[in-house]
């Protein structure tokens, strides 16, 4: 019988199930955001998240059953996330899953959130004909992480297909996003206002220099720019209009590009574009620089929930790398289960399955 693996992804904000038959086949998949219950906090709480994942993890999972009119029954494994993400978020989808093989007998795969943003690329390219070749530079930029791995042959996972070449030394790419998106009165997540609103300003109207690492050329720092950027907002006193989209989210959630527009002035459309374009050039620069670096290496795949914006893949292109690039569909870009299966997928074929008793680990790494 063709293998059919229930994936979960708790990791955040996000509760996931997703199915997926044989090693692309997408049965189902369910993602039921938390949006609504964090924005008005301007980040994720925590607390609640572990909270919301108590009440949806058992509809979620029934309906991506449903949806692949499937029972427990003829699963062949159930996957989960096991970390890295928020400590109370993994357990309730972890657990859950334990429970499920518990319960049915079916073998646990625990998987890395990370090596999940990996393969929604890998699987999505596949089921386009036009798969991606490795060894590939694997970016992978969200809320959580920014992250610049070598992958050598993802399904061979005795020969740890990864290594880390660069990494953020304090906030994440997304992190940057929302941080600044909140400073100027956005709501959050920022990332997604930032990109529909950056095309009208000027990106080349503020120069924001980023520090120059020490060390390892290939890590990241966004702190300074974010610094930056509320350096400018002082000294631009920005406050009135900022307080102006504060009780536009207060009263609309989700404002439109007018509404939006109406309350930002020409210098603030200008401001998020150069703050925009100057975290794509760093992330870019990154990533070209990594590919100049290594013998071999063939293409290059963006992932993560940053991998959305439409600034980034305009700007990621073949010329700008030298290496052709991949990037997930939006909704395989950001936390979804799809992802978790097609990374366990290679797991279940080597036979390495997790032990009931496994931990999650919010700081698990991949490389
Ligand atoms: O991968 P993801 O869903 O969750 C984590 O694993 O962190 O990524 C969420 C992050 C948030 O920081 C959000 O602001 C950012 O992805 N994001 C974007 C866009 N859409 C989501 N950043 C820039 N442009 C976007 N269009
Ligand atoms: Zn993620």
């Amino acid at each position: 019988m063709t293998p059919r693996i229930l994936a979960i992804e708790s990791s955040c904000d996000e509760t996931a199930a997703a199915i997926l038959e044989g090693e692309t086949r997408v049965l189902s998949s369910v993602v039921a955001s938390q949006l609504s219950v964090h924005g008005k906090y301007g980040g994720v709480v925590p607390e609640l998240a572990s909270r919301e994942h108590l009440r949806s993890i058992v509809p979620v999972v029934r309906e991506a059953l449903c949806a692949a009119n499937l029972t427990f029954g003829d699963l062949s494994a159930v996957a989960a996330t096991s970390g890295p993400g928020l400590a109370g978020s993994l357990l309730v989808g972890l657990t859950y899953a334990k429970a499920i093989a518990f319960a049915t007998g079916i073998p646990l795969i625990a998987v890395n959130h990370i090596e999940g943003h990996i393969h929604a690329v890998i699987l999505e390219a596949a089921n386009s004909g036009s798969p991606v070749e490795f060894p590939a530079l694997a970016l992978i930029v969200s809320g959580g992480h920014t992250h610049l791995f070598e992958v050598r042959q993802p399904g061979d996972i005795d020969q740890s297909p990864y290594r880390l070449l660069g990494r953020t030394r304090d906030d994440a790419a997304g992190e940057a996003f929302d941080k600044v998106a909140k400073l100027l009165g956005f709501g959050y997540p920022g990332g997604p206002v930032i990109d529909l609103l950056a095309p009208r300003g000027n990106p080349r109207a503020i120069r924001f220099t980023l520090a120059h690492m020490k060390g390892n050329k290939l890590d990241f720092s966004f702190s300074g720019l974010k610094t930056a950027v509320l350096r400018w907002v002082e000294a631009h006193d920005l406050a009135q209009d900022t307080d102006a989209r504060k009780r536009l989210v207060r009263a609309n959630p989700t404002p439109s590009l007018d509404e939006w527009l109406a309350v930002t002035p020409q210098s603030t459309l200008d401001l998020i574009a150069s703050f925009q374009h100057t975290v794509i050039e760093e992330l870019l620069n990154h990533a070209a620089r990594a590919a100049e670096g290594l013998e071999g290496v063939r293409s290059l795949i963006v992932s993560g929930g940053v991998a959305c914006n439409s600034g980034l893949r305009a700007a990621a292109t073949q010329s700008a790398i030298g290496l052709p690039v991949y990037f997930p569909t939006r909704a395989l870009s950001t936390d979804n289960a799809v992802m978790i299966a097609a990374a366990a997928y290679p797991h279940y074929r080597a036979g390495r399955f997790a032990a009931l008793d496994i931990p999650a680990e919010p700081n698990l790494t991949l490389a």
